[in-house]
């Protein structure tokens, strides 16, 4: 196949050419070896402003005014983190303990993070932010998503999305993470809240509408409700759905079209189905079932039915307290039953599907030059070398950010 996709022919100034690179991976599958990653050996890439102009074998590179050798290194598009919740003041160590000394995780662990964060100020709330999402730079994430959710009252939650989207464009309320403990014997109260006054104050800050489908958070028909609300506030639903139990959340996602139903660690058949036959994507959070020592998520069963699956970190204090992608990528490949390439396309492509783009989570021309690069000879290092900071460079929107 044709590896040298000049659509876009690159303009000889101010364009940069990245050079040497061992592996290229694309995700167009156009390019490169033909395969759904679109993987390209000896590669090189041209970037001219904040997009990719050019991809292809290094001897075809065509001249620049600025030349950057990858010394052999990897190239994979930045991860999109399509899943994480920054906006939290505190730690959970203790609940992380006991745990691990054989306690079940329980949804209203939430409670203790939602006091810590209500008692914050905004400067906190917003270094922690800034910290996590660092964190989350440094190992290669150059697009995450981030929600609400730990203040559940209209000033609390409107002030988390503020925050919240002063960092990234990927804003979600989520003041139906649980039932705020102000309402606990009010449940329907708190439902006409937060499809009421909360998601006046909330909408205009937020892309997107979420709600914890779950037994000891909200059922079926409230979860109903409030995506319905928040759709006619012009916000798109994504669903936490089927983590700890088998229930309504993943079928409530795909009748809503949700771009996400999230966690699909308990799904029957009927599920899965649903799933490959719509465009919600999957999204496994590997890190939830490692830190709260659960039964993984099944995506073989997802990706042979043709379900489109993203990997996320869930980067919360309660349940996932990883900021890092190469790390869900390792438990995927180990201990859900995907190949290496299926679960770095699922880092990247795979969350900007979760997130309707189109314009990251690819390295072909026109998307935006968003490169993490890796000290190894391929990207399934990624999975073969688990906790290794293999991710030495990275690039967001044409410019070197780590
Ligand atoms: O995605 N499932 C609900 N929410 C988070 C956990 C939040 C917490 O425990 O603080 C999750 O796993
Ligand atoms: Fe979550």
């Amino acid at each position: 196949p044709d590896t040298t996709n000049n659509a876009v022919a690159p303009k000889a100034t101010a364009a940069t050419l990245i050079t040497n690179i061992a592996g290229l991976v694309t995700n167009d599958p156009s390019l490169g070896d033909g395969s759904p990653l679109g993987l390209i050996q000896d590669a090189a890439l041209v970037i001219e402003g904040d997009r990719v102009v050019w991809t292809g074998e290094s001897s075809k590179a065509p001249a620049t005014d600025n030349r950057v050798d990858a010394g052999g290194r990897t190239v994979v598009p930045g991860f999109v983190d399509s899943h994480s919740h920054l906006v939290f003041a505190g730690d959970r160590t203790a609940e992380f303990n006991a745990r691990m000394s054989g306690r079940a995780y329980e949804a209203g662990g939430i409670r203790t993070t939602v006091a810590a964060t209500r008692a914050a100020t905004d400067a906190e709330l917003e270094a922690n932010v800034v910290r996590y999402l660092r964190e989350a730079l440094r190992q290669g994430t150059t697009t995450f998503e981030t929600k609400s959710g730990y203040g559940l009252t209209v000033e609390d939650e409107a002030r988390a999305l503020r925050v919240a989207a002063r960092h990234t464009d990927e804003v979600t309320y989520l003041g139906a993470h649980i039932v705020s403990p102000d309402y606990a014997d009010d449940p329907a109260g708190y439902v006409a809240l937060v499809t009421g006054e909360m998601l006046d104050a909330c909408a205009p800050h937020a892309r997107w509408i979420d709600v914890f489908c779950e037994k000891g958070a909200f059922d079926g028909d409230q979860a109903r409700a409030i995506l319905t609300a928040g759709k006619a506030r012009g916000l798109h639903p994504r669903v936490h759905a089927n983590q700890l139990s088998y229930g309504p959340g993943v079928q409530l996602a795909v009748e809503l079209d949700a771009a996400s139903a999230d966690h699909c660690t308990h799904l029957t058949d009927d599920d899965v189905d649903a799933l490959a036959n719509s465009a919600t994507v999957a999204t496994l959070l590997p890190g939830a079932e490692f830190s709260t020592r659960a039964k993984w998520p099944d995506a073989r069963r997802l990706l042979d039915a043709g379900a489109t699956v993203a990997l996320s970190t869930d980067c919360n204090p309660g349940s996932s307290f990883t900021s890092s992608m190469p790390f869900c990528v390792a438990l995927a490949v180990r201990d859900m039953g995907m190949t290496p390439d299926e679960a770095v396309w699922s880092a990247t492509a795979g969350g900007a599907a979760a997130l309707r783009r189109t314009d990251i989570g690819r390295l072909s021309p026109g998307a935006r030059a968003d490169l993490a690069f890796l000290d190894a000879p391929s990207h399934v290092h990624l999975a073969y070398r688990p906790g290794v900071p293999l991710v030495t460079e990275v690039w967001r929107a044409g410019a070197p950010v780590v």
